[in-house]
């Protein structure tokens, strides 16, 4: 999400720095002209010389762990990383006198629900990753109403999809998404997919997603940011294309955009997850002017096979 976010600011001629320990990210990602410093973002004495050095007036923070069933087996993992070095950048951004904010949250705060989720739904984190997600919009509001931090929140539904020149892929070690899977599946790259779960209360028995394109994401940051660059606060959004997809539905769209089968199994619910995650993204529209454009189930999965080279460029 990182790289896709600098590739939309320098195209629209927005100075970048990267702040990356490179745990989970890639260096290559990263274009030749933007500075990358290899740092952790609990080092607040390298943090903070690094936003004093740079002149830095808004910081986007996507450096967060993002495996929910991970998260269910390792919270300590989860609480420190995601939270106790959040925590610490944003003391950085206090005392540094960083004016804005943009959060990476995610849909996970929620409580599953057949309804399309508004961001006054009710919130009950299923994992360990949704609940370090909502105790950092704590920390934003509050130091939004104590200090004047002007924040946004972004609560991603499931981001997917690559940049469609295939120059930038989700490379997560291990893999754990559906839809890089499921692509790798269908080229024995993989073992067959295991589909977590069919016995779920949905009208095929696996769990629906909303499923956003990453360049819709990017392009959803640039708006945050303009906005807080006016003074204006912009809260919690929530980020999806507004339409669910069940796991099986995933598959076939693989399946077509492929032109061959995705070999899978059915297997146990994996533990953290949600039956039914769907965005109504209507505040983003009234907020952010945002308006995904990317974000057909075809298109994500279309660009998401360019990017593994499962599809041609
Ligand atoms: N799934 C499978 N088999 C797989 C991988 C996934 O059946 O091999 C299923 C999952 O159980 C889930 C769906 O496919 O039902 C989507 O799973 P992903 O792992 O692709 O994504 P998640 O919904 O678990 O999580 C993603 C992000 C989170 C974010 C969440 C919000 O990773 O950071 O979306 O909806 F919080």
């Amino acid at each position: 999400m990182g790289s896709h976010f600098v590739r939309a600011a320098r195209e629209r001629n927005l100075a970048v720095i990267v702040l990356d320990d490179l745990s989970t990210g890639h260096a290559t990602a990263v274009p030749s002209d933007v500075t990358l410093l290899r740092c952790d973002i609990g080092d607040m004495q390298l943090v903070a010389r690094a936003l004093r050095d740079h002149k830095v007036t808004a910081v986007v923070h996507f450096a967060g762990l993002i495996q929910v069933g991970e998260s269910v087996q390792k919270p300590a993992k989860y609480f420190d990383v995601n939270v106790s070095r959040s925590l610490a950048l944003l003391e950085c951004v206090l005392r540094e006198g960083v004016g804005s904010f943009v959060f990476s949250s995610s849909a996970s705060v929620y409580a599953a629900s057949d309804e399309a989720l508004r961001e006054d739904s009710a919130l009950a984190p299923v994992s360990p990753y949704g609940m370090s997600k909502l105790a950092i919009e704590h920390a934003l509001r509050a130091y939004g109403n104590a200090y004047g931090l002007k924040w946004a929140a972004l609560r991603y539904f499931n981001a997917a999809g690559a940049h469609p020149d295939g120059t930038l892929r989700e490379t997560h070690h291990p893999e754990t998404h559906l839809i890089p899977n499921a692509l790798d599946a269908a080229f024995g790259k993989t073992p067959p997919l295991t589909v977590f779960g069919n016995d779920y209360p949905t009208e095929d028995g696996t769990c629906i997603r909303d499923y956003v394109h990453v360049c819709d994401l990017a392009d959803a940051h640039i708006a945050a940011l303009r906005v807080l660059a006016s003074d204006q606060t912009v809260g919690v959004v929530n980020l999806g294309s507004e339409h669910g997809f069940s796991v099986r539905e995933v598959l076939h769209a693989c399946e077509l955009v492929l032109g061959r089968s995705v070999p899978h199994t059915f297997g146990a619910r994996r533990a953290g997850d949600s039956p039914r995650l769907v965005a109504d993204a209507g505040l983003a529209h009234r907020a952010l002017g945002w308006l995904p454009q990317r974000s057909s189930l075809m298109n994500i999965v279309d660009d998401a096979a360019r990017s593994r080279g499962t599809r041609e460029r």
